[in-house]
This record gives C-alpha cells, sequence and structure tokens, in this order.
C-alpha cells in the first residue's frame, strides 16, 4: 500500500454530501473537490487535473462525457450510488474503472416506501395539511388496513427483501417476481414468486425494486397497467423510467391505479434535487400527476438517512484506496464496461 493520495472531481455536490465525504476522505488520504455542477460534456472538463470523478444518479456520463475524461487523465469514475443506468458502460469498456456502492443501507429505501405507502393510504399528507389549518374535519380521510392485503415485489434484492420483511411484519401477503428469484426466500414459506402476470392481477399494493435495464424499462406500461387489479397502489422508489409515466397517468385518470407513489420519475434528471418553486414547470406529465390528490412524489430522497450517506460516503473512499493501492480492481466493484472477468484477471490496469 503507497496510500498515495487521491484527488476527486465531486459532481453535483449538495450541502448533505460534504460531512461524510469530508471524513472519510480525510482519514483515508482521499482529497475531495466539490463542485455544485452535475457532470456533462460542458462540465466535465473542470475534472481536470484529477485522478477521478465522483458521480450521482442524474450525472451524465455518456460517450461524449467518458472521452473527455478519459483525454483529461482521469482513471475512475467512482458512483455513489447503487445504480449506473446513467454510465455508457460499454463505452467505458478500456477507458474508465467505474466503481459504485452496491449496497448501502436498504433500510433506508425500503422504509421511505413503506412511509409513502402508509401517508398514501391513510391520507397523512391530506391530514397535515388539513390541522395546520385547524380543521380537523375526517371527511375524505377514510384509508384502508395493510392487514391481510397482498403486496407484489418486482425486485427482490436487497432492497426488495428489506420491503418484503416490513410488509410481512404488517401483516401482508407477499407475492415476488425476480429475474433470479432468491433460493432462500423460495424457499422461506411467507413469499410466492410468481410469474408478473399474477403478480400484476393479484396485488392491491406493487412496489418496484429491481434495476433499470433494457429489459425492465417501462416494465409498467398500458399492457401491464390492464392488468392490474382495480385500485392497486403503485410504489415506484428505483429508477423512473421502470415505469411509463403517460401510461400511469391515464390509469389513474380512469380510475384503475388508485395511488401512486413515486420516488422517481423518467425525467426526473433535470428537475430532481434542485429548488424549481419559482420556475414554471415544462413537464405536464409530472405537473399533471402532481395535481393529482392520489399521486405522492418525492424527489429521489429514498436513500437519504444518515446512515445511508456515512455508508456511501465510506464505501467509495474504499473503494477508491482499493483500487488505487493493489494495482488490481476490486473485481465485484469494477465493471470496467461490464466485463468483471477482465478486472478479475488483472486486465484492467
Ligand atoms: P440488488 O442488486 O440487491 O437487487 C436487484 C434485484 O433485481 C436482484 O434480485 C435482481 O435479480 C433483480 N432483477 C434484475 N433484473 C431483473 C428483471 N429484469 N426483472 C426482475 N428483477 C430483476 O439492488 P438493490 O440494492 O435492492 O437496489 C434496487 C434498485 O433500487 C437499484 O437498482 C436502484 O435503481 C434503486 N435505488 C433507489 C434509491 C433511491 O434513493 N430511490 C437508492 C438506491 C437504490
Amino acid at each position: 500500500m503507497d496510500n498515495k493520495n487521491i484527488k476527486i472531481a465531486f459532481f453535483d455536490t449538495k450541502p448533505y454530501d460534504r460531512p461524510s465525504f469530508e471524513k472519510y476522505g480525510k482519514a483515508n488520504n482521499v482529497s475531495f473537490k466539490f463542485f455544485e455542477a452535475k457532470l456533462n460534456e460542458d462540465t466535465a472538463e473542470l475534472a481536470h487535473g484529477f485522478d477521478g470523478v465522483c458521480a450521482f444518479v442524474n450525472d451524465t456520463v455518456d460517450a461524449a462525457v467518458i472521452d473527455r475524461l478519459e483525454s483529461l487523465g482521469v482513471s475512475v469514475l467512482a458512483l455513489r450510488c447503487a445504480g449506473f443506468n446513467n454510465v455508457d458502460m460499454k463505452h467505458a469498456y478500456g477507458k474508465l474503472h467505474v466503481l459504485r456502492v452496491p449496497a448501502y443501507s436498504p433500510y433506508a429505501v425500503a422504509e421511505h416506501t413503506m412511509a409513502l405507502l402508509l401517508t398514501s393510504i391513510r391520507r397523512i399528507h391530506k391530514a397535515y395539511l388539513r390541522s395546520r389549518d385547524f380543521n380537523f374535519s375526517l371527511s375524505g380521510l377514510v384509508g384502508f388496513d395493510l392487514h391481510g392485503k397482498t403486496v407484489g415485489v418486482i425486485g427482490t434484492g436487497r432492497i426488495g427483501r428489506a420491503f418484503i420483511d416490513i410488509c410481512l411484519g404488517f401483516g401482508m401477503k407477499v407475492l415476488a417476481y425476480d429475474k433470479y428469484p432468491s433460493p432462500d426466500l423460495q424457499n422461506d414459506g411467507r413469499v410466492r414468486y410468481v410469474e408478473l402476470d399474477t403478480l400484476f392481477s393479484e396485488s392491491d399494493v406493487i412496489s418496484l425494486h429491481c434495476p433499470l435495464t433494457d429489459e425492465t424499462y417501462h416494465v409498467i406500461d398500458e399492457k401491464a397497467i390492464e392488468r392490474f387489479k382495480k385500485g392497486v397502489v403503485l410504489l415506484n422508489t428505483s429508477r423512473g423510467a421502470l415505469v411509463d409515466a403517460e401510461a400511469l397517468l391515464a390509469g389513474i385518470k380512469s380510475r384503475k391505479v388508485g395511488a401512486a407513489c413515486l420516488d422517481v420519475y423518467e425525467e426526473e434528471a433535470d428537475l430532481f434535487f434542485e429548488d424549481n418553486s419559482g420556475h414554471i414547470l415544462e413537464d405536464d406529465t409530472l405537473a399533471r400527476l402532481i395535481s393529482m390528490p392520489n399521486v405522492i412524489v418525492t424527489s429521489h430522497q429514498a436513500f437519504l438517512t444518515e446512515e445511508a450517506l456515512e455508508n456511501i460516503a465510506e464505501t467509495t473512499v474504499n473503494n477508491l484506496r482499493q483500487l488505487f493501492d493493489t494495482s488490481s480492481c476490486p473485481n465485484e466493484l469494477c465493471y470496467r464496461g461490464g466485463v468483471a472477468e477482465d478486472c478479475k484477471s488483472g486486465k484492467c490496469f
């Protein structure tokens, strides 16, 4: 280990990012320069003189950005998130090491998902506003019990499983769908893996916890919604493009979808994380969704707990130290274009 100082350009910085990254960076000789700008073709230049860049979910790491970073001598992209759908992984092959934080407090996201569900079905968002205005009427606040209802969970990885545990605690029946079902969940006896069709038609609540891939893009589209039980509650705390927002809006207008809770939105990149309160919202679909009494939108905040922020900073710094100190990739962390085998065989360097 040579413990060389690693210089990282940190993009899309928010005030809540700095304390944990400064703490773990200082302790591990990783210096972060915090830029408020998002990473894109115009801002990639800021990475000049840095060993790597640290990016988040709404930074753009397409072919042009990757080429620019490579030409500046940047060798690593450290994503401070789990998903990497915003990175052109094929193009990154042979150019950039791509590190990510595969797991950080799955409870943060799972608990936010349940918070959204309870807020929606017990009308807490309405009651909160009413009582602040000394309006103590209960009209229009009738909810329903979760106990005994069926939840369909798509994606039974870390977050999906944490959410399933919470739902089981509420006495719900659990249906699950995963491309790679987990054997221990299959044997658990309390969770039934089913095909998507069955999950769609039997669930009272549907929650998305799979990654965004070509296969899962618009997994909730017009056809899926047609198969839903009338009045279903749809929860999406995973990635916006899992849901065709236009189809969802139509489903809400037709009363097929009883409620939707969205922490993510397909076109969130230019909106979420920013204060747009003084601006005219150009996105009519989002504006219409937000105007609905049975839609709750949070701006990609499911990860935002103290524990998750600590985990994210610690893992990112450890990933970087491991990469620079061992002269071989921390293979499971570095995809280098999605070809982990290359990392394992040391071809990364
Ligand atoms: P994970 O990798 O532990 O689990 C993902 C699961 O999805 C796996 O079981 C996998 O087999 C399954 N899967 C893969 N392809 C599938 C397909 N085509 N159909 C159905 N299932 C499929 O990931 P984790 O940690 O549970 O995260 C899940 C997602 O949550 C991430 O991909 C990310 O998009 C999102 N996320 C959202 C956050 C937020 O703040 N809103 C924060 C962190 C993650």
